[in-house]
């Protein structure tokens, strides 16, 4: 059955998650404070980079409205889903004002049945605090749900319509109905548990991950020392269904605007509960050692070359994106800038978000990797965009000042590139 839904916030996750919800055939009216996103979005201009997201918005375009009129859309609709930021503030701690903004804006406008559905990252009990607020306003029966989002930057319209599993909170039956009935056409496990422990769940999802890749980049330390391949390591490990071959890349750390701040979410939400997560203390220590340790690869063969000019390829936190929130890469350049060297870099879509991150000192921001590579006494490879691997590796020697090449991702093979006369390492490789 068609849906009337609406989503408040159109940031990555509110604008996929309308646009696919509009592609299932659902009635979706979008909901955002900023009048001039919302003139874009009606005119068919995406403010993000998501591959796919443009051309469903264009063929579905009748099932889906842009407004800056939440009264009139909550009006409109029976479902109301939340998808606005919740950001790290500075000392870790989750940033619920934007989450309480809009269960308030939402609270004084129901007026009839409806499910209020939250799919932002927040702290385990947001729900019940939603459920509160809105009682406030509305004394009659409303449902609260939790359904965490668990897109990927760059994925994101696949993951929503060919997901792993839809988690779905709720505390009632009819609610539980409504949100199955929402799904139905999406073929997923659909796990139906307690508003708690969804909420809970996404945490513990990204908590999971990032503990995979610092364990892995653990691993590489000691496959350096030890002259071993953490490649076959993961490979030899990732085959145990048990522990599965996913997110046992190791490189120079985890970066975007979910894993940190989520990882932060959750130590912090321990502390509040009073328990001490040692686990995921480490696992972000090791993440910035990750980087710390690449400088000092860096440094390393400065020195022995004595150069001071750094080419780095890669400025976003992963390939097919232009984020470079918490990116490593941002990271690794403010590190090395203090330092006083020289760096030349390109990302093919990031540098415009990196320019805006980044000091202005000692830097070059290039038009190709050719131009980033040339006189560069190294070249470090932060980001593995695919474009990297089709390069004529022959031209890029030719152009360096000295041949070293530090990959960050472990992209290429170290045997090719000897061949051609360069020194590589990557990162816990042979
Ligand atoms: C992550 C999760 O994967 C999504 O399921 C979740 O919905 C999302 O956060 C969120 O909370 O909204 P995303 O941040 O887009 O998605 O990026 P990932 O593809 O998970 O990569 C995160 C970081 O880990 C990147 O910096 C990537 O380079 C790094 N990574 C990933 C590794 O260093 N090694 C790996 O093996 C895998």
């Amino acid at each position: 059955m068609k849906r009337k839904i609406a989503i408040i916030g159109t940031g990555y996750v509110g604008l996929t998650t309308g646009t696919a919800l509009a592609y299932l055939g659902h009635k979706v009216i979008c909901v955002d404070k900023n009048n001039v996103k919302i003139k874009k979005l009606r005119r068919g201009i995406i403010p993000i980079y998501e591959p796919g997201l443009d051309k469903i918005l264009k063929k579905h375009h009748k099932n889906i409205d842009f407004t800056t009129d939440l009264k009139d859309a909550v009006k409109k609709s029976e479902v109301i889903f939340i998808c606005v930021g919740t950001p790290s503030k500075k000392d870790g701690r989750i940033e619920m004002k934007y989450f309480h903004l809009a269960v308030r804006d939402i609270a004084k406008e129901v007026q009839d049945y409806k499910v209020i559905v939250n799919k932002s990252t927040v702290p385990v009990g947001a729900g019940e605090w939603t459920q509160k607020e809105i009682k406030k306003y509305y004394k009659s029966k409303f449902s609260v749900v939790s359904n965490p989002e668990f897109l990927r930057e760059g994925s994101a319209v696949k993951d929503f319509l060919e997901p792993d599993r839809i988690i779905i909170g709720v505390e009632d039956e009819k609610a539980k109905e409504i949100m199955l009935d929402i799904y139905s056409l999406i073929k997923a496990p659909k796990i139906i548990t307690d508003v708690k422990s969804a909420e809970l769940i996404k945490y513990a999802a990204n908590a999971f991950l990032a503990t995979k890749i610092s364990f892995i980049n653990e691993i590489a330390n000691i496959c350096e020392r030890a002259k071993a391949d953490v490649k076959k390591v993961a490979e030899g490990i990732g085959l145990d269904k048990r522990i599965g071959p996913k997110f046992l890349n190791a490189g120079i750390g985890y970066g975007g605007s979910c894993f940190p701040k989520d990882i932060d979410g959750l130590i912090q939400i321990a502390n509040y509960k009073k328990y001490n997560f040692q686990l995921l203390n480490a696992v972000v220590k090791v993440n910035e050692n990750q980087q710390k340790l690449f400088v000092q690869k860096i440094k390393k063969i400065l020195k022995r070359v004595n150069g001071n000019t750094i080419c780095i390829w890669g400025l976003a936190f992963k390939p097919n994106t232009d984020d470079v929130r918490k990116s490593p890469a941002i990271e690794i350049i403010k590190q090395l800038q203090k330092l006083n060297y020289k760096i030349q870099t390109y990302d093919p879509v990031a540098v415009e978000n990196a320019t805006k991150e980044l000091p202005k000192k000692n830097i070059k921001f290039c038009k190709n990797p050719f131009e980033a590579v040339k006189n560069a006494d190294v070249l470090a490879l932060v980001t593995e965009w695919p474009e990297f691997s089709e390069l004529d590796m022959r031209k890029v020697k030719k152009l360096m000042r000295h041949p070293y090449f530090l990959d960050g991702r472990n992209q290429f093979e170290s045997k090719e590139l000897k061949k051609l006369g360069f020194y590589y390492e990557g990162i816990g490789r042979r």
